[in-house]
């Protein structure tokens, strides 16, 4: 008997540490204590044990233990549901937490309404690697290993092979992703190419060591110059405004032939002069020029059968111009209060 009332007692501590938080722990609570294989069940089992003379003292103890532990199990049933209704019965007239919403990077708006108007009118978007090797960056480009055109273009490299064009690199170019997509379609080809380039530069408002571009490349049957000119004519419109003029001047890349380079007129000033033009009413915004043949060899593509024609373009610099962003360091700099002013788009 003494044990009994002992062991009573020991379970009625125990009890009341319980702690029932949730409707799966209060089902944990019941199976433990008064399941069919529970703990009252167990105590109601040593009845057995006691003498004929205490059983009837016996019998009461364990019914007021199986009361205790309904009213414990009830206690904890309805605080639960009480909690449960509380947090259902919130004032629907309290103002709303603001939200932090973030807000697209410059860059990414840029680069979103260029890629709209370039898919619009029938270009994929591809993308080339990042760490890229000797050949695509430069050997399938018309760069061979000495040319004088690898020094203007200050190169990231990453590991060096026994055939140069093995050696891996930080493409310097969204040229890269020319080769590429040559390598892997036949023309007609068609595509815009974004992606981030480096180049070993020392860090000024006016230079990074890392920045973006957009590489566009067209090659099919009869691809002239006037479809180049013609459809960056059609970009500087929609993006610029319609007012907005492009003129062409001669220039040199190793993958073009022949070569320009891109103006447009100084919608800032309204070719009157001002610091973002230099005075001059022209801005310079992309390279550009007809697939150079050895490009097109390369990659199996006869040059009399096929033409193309290329261009590629810095998004800062497009930014810039949008938005009169001077400092190229802003762009990577992550400070919200030069990210704010783009919340709205
Ligand atoms: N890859 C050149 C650069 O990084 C830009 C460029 C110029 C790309 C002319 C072209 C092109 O596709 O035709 O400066």
């Amino acid at each position: 008997m003494e044990l009994l009332l002992n062991e009573v007692e020991q379970l009625k501590n125990e009890v009341s540490l319980e702690i029932v938080e949730s409707p799966s722990q209060l089902e944990i609570f019941r199976i433990k204590y008064l399941g069919a294989k529970g703990k009252l069940k167990k105590m109601m089992e040593l009845i057995k044990t006691i003498s004929i003379q205490d059983k009837p003292k016996a019998g009461q103890v364990l019914n007021e233990l199986k009361l205790f532990l309904d009213e414990v199990y009830s206690a904890h049933k309805n605080s639960l549901e009480k909690k449960e209704e509380s947090t259902l019965n919130f004032d629907f007239s309290l103002p709303g937490i603001p939200l932090n919403i973030g807000a697209k990077h410059p860059l990414r708006i840029v680069l979103e309404d260029i890629l709209n108007i370039f898919t619009q009118i029938g270009f994929a978007i591809e993308y080339g690697p990042e760490i890229e090797d000797d050949w695509h960056n430069f050997g399938a480009m018309n760069l061979p290993e000495h040319h004088p055109a690898r020094d203007m273009q200050d190169t990231f490299y990453i590991s060096q092979a026994p055939d140069h064009n093995n050696n891996m690199l930080l493409r310097t170019h969204t040229s890269n992703t020319q080769a590429r997509v040559l390598e892997k379609t036949k023309p007609p080809v068609r595509v815009v190419c974004p992606g981030r380039v480096y180049r070993n530069e020392t860090i000024s408002a006016r230079a990074h060591c890392f920045f973006h571009q957009i590489e566009g490349l067209y090659v099919d049957k009869n691809v002239s110059f006037s479809d180049l000119k013609h459809t960056l004519y059609h970009f500087v419109k929609i993006y610029f405004g319609e007012q907005v003029k492009i003129r062409f001047r001669p220039s040199f890349f190793p993958f073009t032939e022949p070569s320009a380079e891109m103006d447009i007129s100084c919608f800032i000033c309204q070719e009157k002069g001002c610091n973002v033009c230099k005075h001059t009413g022209w801005v310079e915004i992309l390279g550009s020029g007809m697939v150079h043949p050895k490009v097109l060899m390369n990659f199996n593509i006869d040059p009399e059968e096929y033409s193309g024609f290329a261009f590629g373009m810095g998004l800062e610099r497009i930014a810039q111009l949008k938005y009169q962003i001077n400092d190229l360091r802003l762009y990577s700099q992550n400070d919200v209060r030069f990210l704010r002013h783009f919340a709205a788009h």
